[in-house]
């Protein structure tokens, strides 16, 4: 296959003498530093990934064997762990994962002081979750190693974003012209923000629906189209993605309260049915029932695709592991 002449930053890919894409990244830190053919790039990686872990009982594949994965969450989390957890094993990666509760940062470790340490431990890859925006980025800056980013603070969660474009393609066909609503605590949300930029990017038409309180001042420049009105943004959509109210992220009251908030913001049956008869409802979990979303709604074999959502979650990693993987193990051409 010919080399394409275009930069490893432009527009389009390049590829290496055996005709592989050249994926021009060494971090996954945020999807506003992805170009729409890198997104597509990654989605097809994991489909790849989603065959091998249907098909087959046999899911490990080895070809991380010998490379050390280090999962350092500074941040609760189940879904994402344990997927980022199970996609190193089933890729063959020795996978370690260090919990903050029962670090040394409880003992007023600064964070680069913990980067230098996993550094010096020689991981191959370090998948990190951190409370603040923007720390995954500086612990990227002190590693010698790949660093995924497993969502910081309110800014990003490309893997999520991911996960949910893959479920959408799969499910939709493609983003072209696709009404998406994201309807919740969208302020907080850094999987709201990541989604955003990664659907516009895709082709997408995004609604943002949220009380005033809880909408970002810049929605327009992530891509999207912001209302109060969650039954305005409902109209013809095709894709309604439902957000948990971070409480934890929240200093004071920004509803009035749940029942309220309920009222105008929570997803039943009735107002799923303002949206396309065959609209798609996701949730990033966890869910809070009754809050945002009813169990009607939640558990409707037909509508839901969470479930699914946490299906691609482990090969849209596996596919970004190995990816970001590749020129540790001597994949020449490789970021
Ligand atoms: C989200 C997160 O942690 O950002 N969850 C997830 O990764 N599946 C969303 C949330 O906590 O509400």
């Amino acid at each position: 296959m010919p080399q394409e002449s275009a930069a490893p930053y432009g527009l389009t890919p390049t590829a290496d003498l055996a005709g592989r894409t050249l994926f021009p990244h060494r971090h996954l830190l945020a999807i506003s530093q992805l170009k729409p053919w890198e997104i597509r790039f990654l989605l097809d990686e994991a489909e790849h990934w989603v065959a091998v872990n249907r098909s087959s009982a046999q899911k490990h594949d080895g070809r991380l064997a010998g490379l050390t994965q280090i999962n350092a969450f500074f941040e609760n989390s189940t879904r994402t762990l344990l997927s980022f957890e199970i996609a190193g094993k089933r890729l063959g990666a020795d996978v370690v994962n260090m919990h903050a509760a029962t670090s040394s940062v409880k003992k007023g470790e600064t964070l680069i002081d913990t980067a230098v340490t996993l550094n010096a431990m020689r991981a191959d890859v370090i998948v990190i979750r951190h409370g603040s925006s923007g720390a995954v980025q500086l612990i990227a800056d002190k590693v010698d190693c790949p660093v995924l980013n497993a969502g910081d603070g309110w800014h990003e969660h490309p893997t999520q974003a991911l996960l949910d474009a893959l479920t959408i393609r799969r499910r939709k066909g493609g983003f072209e012209g696709l009404i998406v609503t994201i309807c919740g605590d969208v302020l907080h949300s850094r999987v709201a923000r990541s989604n955003m930029l990664c659907l516009a990017a895709l082709g997408a038409q995004v609604r943002v629906a949220a009380p005033a309180t809880l909408t970002p001042a810049a929605v327009d420049c992530m891509g999207a189209v912001a209302t109060t009105d969650f039954d305005a943004a409902l109209d013809g959509a095709d894709v309604v993605m439902m957000l948990r109210l971070q409480n934890e992220r929240m200093d004071g009251a920004f509803i009035p309260s749940p029942r309220e908030y309920h009222m105008l913001y929570g997803l039943t049956p009735e107002r799923l049915a303002k949206a396309k008869p065959d609209a798609l409802v996701m949730h990033p979990g966890p869910m809070n029932r009754g809050v945002e979303i009813t169990s009607g709604v939640a558990d409707d074999p037909d509508r839901s695709a969470i479930t699914e959502q946490v299906e691609m979650g482990v090969a849209v990693r596996m596919a970004c592991l190995d990816v970001l993987t590749r020129s540790a193990r001597n994949i020449e051409g490789w970021a």
